[in-house]
């Protein structure tokens, strides 16, 4: 297999998931861990499962299905990835970025993003949301950009630009649907970081002074790929625990899927008040 994920692998998928389906849908939304929840409410529902779509990576993590979902939420088509791949469950940047391309390929305008995140900022508590203002991109910083690799000029430039990587308008549409809701929406950066190692104290400590408000092992991938191909991206981390900048308690993959039962209702109410207003 070759290190980059090429234009005709992409088509491969495009093709089996035009056979699956007539639906369009403009709007993607990527689950994270313990948030699955929400793609039992989309209706008229086709469920794939990753494996069933050629060269489409399967996610090997507890708490990830890892089907795409295709239906309808509030009238709209969507698709919904109900798990996603990380790269360090060993696939490629390119790989863990495939299904944007495949998405970006059958015409998606708008990706949401979810995932779960360890509160950085000590303001947060689990079972909180934080809307995505900006994130830090610190593993494409130490040299795993999903772009590396040649240009697939057929979505975007070389250099592509990342000032507003999360759109503003999209913000608007959160902040209005959280407010209608009653849900208390914060507001910040997330640092994306390889994992599967949880951060020490030193490492939190770190990305406190760098600006993070919650941190994860997903996400800024899936975004500069967006970005890339023109897509707007609409982000949300639901905090799934109080990451340990002092070293008193540990981190377990069980407190994130456990906040996810808390956090799913509130994201869902989010996502189908932002589809409302699209
Ligand atoms: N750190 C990194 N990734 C995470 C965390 C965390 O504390 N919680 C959920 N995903």
């Amino acid at each position: 297999m070759p290190s980059y994920m090429t234009l005709e692998q992409i088509d491969d998928a495009v093709a089996a998931l035009r056979q699956r389906t007539t639906l369009e849908p403009q709007v993607a939304i990527i689950l994270g861990s313990g948030l699955n929840g929400l793609a039992e409410s989309v209706e008229e529902a086709v469920a794939i499962p990753f494996g069933d779509l050629p060269h489409w990576p399967v996610s090997t993590v507890y708490g990830h299905a890892g089907r795409l979902v295709l239906g309808k939420l509030e009238g709209r088509p969507v698709f919904v990835m109900q798990g996603r791949v990380h790269f360090y469950e060993g696939y490629s940047m390119s790989q863990v970025t495939f299904p944007v391309r495949v998405m970006q390929r059958l015409g998606i305008q708008i990706l949401i993003v979810t995932n779960a995140a360890g509160a950085v900022n000590p303001d947060y508590a689990p079972g909180d949301v934080m809307l995505i203002l900006d994130h830090l991109n610190l593993v494409g910083m130490a040299g795993f950009n999903p772009l590396f690799g040649p240009n697939l000029d057929e979505f975007g430039p070389r250099f592509p630009d990342m000032s507003r990587a999360y759109d503003r308008q999209l913000h608007d549409l959160a902040r209005r649907a959280a407010a209608e809701n009653g849900i208390l929406l914060h507001e910040g950066v997330y640092v994306g970081l390889s994992g599967p190692s949880f951060e020490t104290p030193a490492d939190l400590r770190f990305l406190r002074n760098a600006g993070a408000d919650a941190v994860g092992m997903s996400t800024v991938p899936e975004v500069t790929v967006a970005r890339h191909g023109g897509t707007r991206v609409l982000g949300f981390s639901g905090i799934s625990n109080k990451a340990n900048l002092d070293g008193s308690t540990e981190t377990t993959h069980e407190e994130v899927l456990e906040a996810g039962k808390l956090l799913v209702p509130k994201l869902e109410t989010l996502v189908r008040g932002v589809l409302r207003q699209i």
